[in-house]
């Protein structure tokens, strides 16, 4: 078997926030940047962080300070977070904005020509920078064109299919380039891992089509380690209608404006779960009280609950909200005048990649930043902080990459490995009958949906569970792509999608059995309380002698301390 290999010094896999801020960080050194992409450049799901960017600039809070910023972004993370992790996160986000300025982003202003910020749930001061209600856009747009501006390679439409080691280093990346159905490797000293989320594995989520996990599955099937992979985040406004676009973000900037939320017989509901922070309570919180309120009864037909903006000044939501008054005018709704129906929506892997102040994971040469690395965010992650963590850690990831790559040695390539990999890549599209890979995935979306939602439960979770073994164990014999056409084949690139899907939900699924209590997003509702006797732990989830195994450590608390020790 032959195959193309491009060499790069850097290689950075994922082309949104975080991946672009990496490459820009590595071409600050005299080396070779690669960025590859399964999209096109500029589509990567960072578009779609709507709200902002949390950075405690004081440009309208005085009071605020990052240490503050690191205690909001702590107890919202039920104090899972890696504290090392949250003082680098918030002292060096002020700057990452700053960059993003100076790159040529244009930010919403105040009178005094100072950055805007908005509130966001959870947070003590207004801390959320935004470019109306497109900043994720904004922030990507302004990156791509840096990118350019440097002059790094980026090479879009080529799917990873599995990270290449040898003798314990990370040695380069298999692809499939989705415009020939070619088979490559990329061979680099330094991958970066910026490959996005996994909502896709949700039936209902904000995710853009290729937020399917393969960042997590690539780094786990590699020796990595991962953490707390239980701790998910549903968003609690996604559009409610029209059915096809169910889950799409309405976002948080909506309640930080000032909206309402109401049930069907127009009872501003939050004040009965939390009467001080209403609709600006932590995102969990707010979630699982929306949904608290469908399941009982006081949704609306569509299974959903209001959310009203109509009272405020029509400039306010023109000027601060132009999106979210544009997608439902697409439909029919005018949000100057009457409410939006929401409900919660899959929408953030809180945990992800276990990475060091360094972006490094444990396997020597990869880095991970942005939403595929875990432990800054722990149970429940802030509005506006994905974004932040994105630019941050993407920055770290870059620069300690090109300095790995510097002094590494030539990395050389385990032919044997890459055979095998090739021959598992092509499988499906050789098989002549088997099972659907979209049939599959839609299968897999709707059990982890009903199973390992938002509400979980012992039963519910081993079903779960049942049916990802099941399914993996069919779909390595059995997957089949009736379209062998080798270009642009969608439904091929699916069936190796959802290979990894599985080995993440897996992931997820594993890690809330074994989570006996409720925490951040993790609800389970036969062990409804906070247990910080035995249960103040980071799960671990990595791979040993080919077997999944999970691992408790106790939290680090080195800053910010819980009200309970
Ligand atoms: O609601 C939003 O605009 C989403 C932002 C985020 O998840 O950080």
């Amino acid at each position: 078997m032959t195959f193309e290999i491009i060499d790069t010094d850097v290689l950075v896999v994922g082309a949104g926030g975080a991946g672009c801020r990496a490459a820009i960080a590595s071409s600050e050194a005299d080396l070779d940047i690669t960025v590859i992409t399964k999209d096109i450049l500029g589509k990567a799901h960072t578009v779609m962080a709507e709200g902002g960017i949390n950075a405690a600039l004081a440009n309208l809070d005085p009071d605020d300070l990052c240490e503050i910023h690191g205690r909001d972004t702590c107890s919202a993370g039920a104090f899972l977070n890696n504290q090392n992790l949250v003082e680098i996160l918030v002292e060096d986000a002020p700057k990452r904005v700053y960059d993003l300025e100076n790159f040529g982003a244009i930010f919403s202003r105040t009178p005094d020509g100072l950055i805007m910020q908005r509130p966001f749930g959870h947070q003590t001061y207004r801390r959320t920078c935004y470019a109306g209600d497109r900043t994720g856009h904004e922030v990507l747009a302004t990156l791509t064109e840096e990118l350019r501006r440097r002059e790094i390679n980026i090479i879009d439409e080529v799917f990873a299919t599995s990270l290449l080691t040898k003798e314990t280093r990370v040695v380069g990346i298999s692809v499939v380039d989705i415009r020939t159905g070619n088979f490559k490797v990329f061979r680099a000293p330094s991958v970066i891992m910026a490959a996005g989320g996994a909502g896709r594995i949700y039936d209902v989520t904000t995710n853009a089509q290729a937020d399917v996990g393969s960042g997590y599955a690539l780094a786990y099937k590699a020796g990595v380690e991962l953490i707390d992979m239980e701790q998910f985040q549903f968003h609690p406004t996604g559009a409610a209608i029209p059915p096809a676009a169910r889950g799409r973000l309405v976002t948080e900037g909506v309640r930080g404006e000032g909206g309402i939320l109401l049930n069907k017989v127009g009872e501003r509901f939050m004040i009965r779960y939390n009467p001080r922070s209403m609709e600006l309570a932590g995102r969990d919180e707010v979630a699982r009280s929306i949904a608290t309120e469908i399941r009982e009864g006081r949704g609306t037909e569509n299974e959903a609950v209001y959310l009203d903006v109509s009272f405020l000044p029509t400039k306010i939501i023109e000027e601060r909200l132009p999106t979210m008054l544009e997608d439902f005018l697409d439909i029919g709704i005018d949000i100057r005048n009457e409410p939006m129906e929401v409900t919660p929506t899959a929408h953030h892997v809180m945990g992800g990649i276990k990475i060091d102040a360094s972006a490094a994971t444990n396997l020597p040469g990869l880095y991970a930043a942005g939403e595929v690395a875990g432990g800054v965010h722990g149970g429940n992650r802030l509005g506006g902080n994905a974004l932040a963590a994105g630019q941050v850690f993407g920055k770290i990831a870059g620069g300690s990459a090109a300095k790995y790559a510097a002094t590494a040695q030539s990395p050389s390539l385990n032919r044997r490995a890459i055979n095998e990999e090739y021959e598992r890549v092509m499988a499906p599209l050789q098989r002549e009958d088997g099972l659907s890979p979209s049939m599959e995935t839609k299968q897999l979306q709707r059990v982890m949906w009903d199973r390992a939602g938002l509400f979980r439960n012992e039963q519910d979770l081993n079903a779960a569970l049942q049916f990802i073994n099941d399914h993996q164990k069919q779909i390595t014999s059995q997957l089949a792509v009736r379209n062998k056409a080798t270009r642009y084949n969608t439904e091929w690139i699916n069936a190796l999608e959802l290979q990894d899907m599985l080995l993440v939900a897996e992931m997820f699924v594993r890690s809330a059995l074994l989570r006996k209590e409720s925490r951040g997003a993790h609800y389970r509702t036969d062990y409804p309380s906070l247990d910080n006797k035995n249960w103040f732990t980071n799960i671990m989830v990595a791979k040993h002698n080919g077997k999944m195994t999970l691992q408790n450590t106790s939290v680090v608390v080195t800053k910010w301390p819980p009200p309970w020790t």
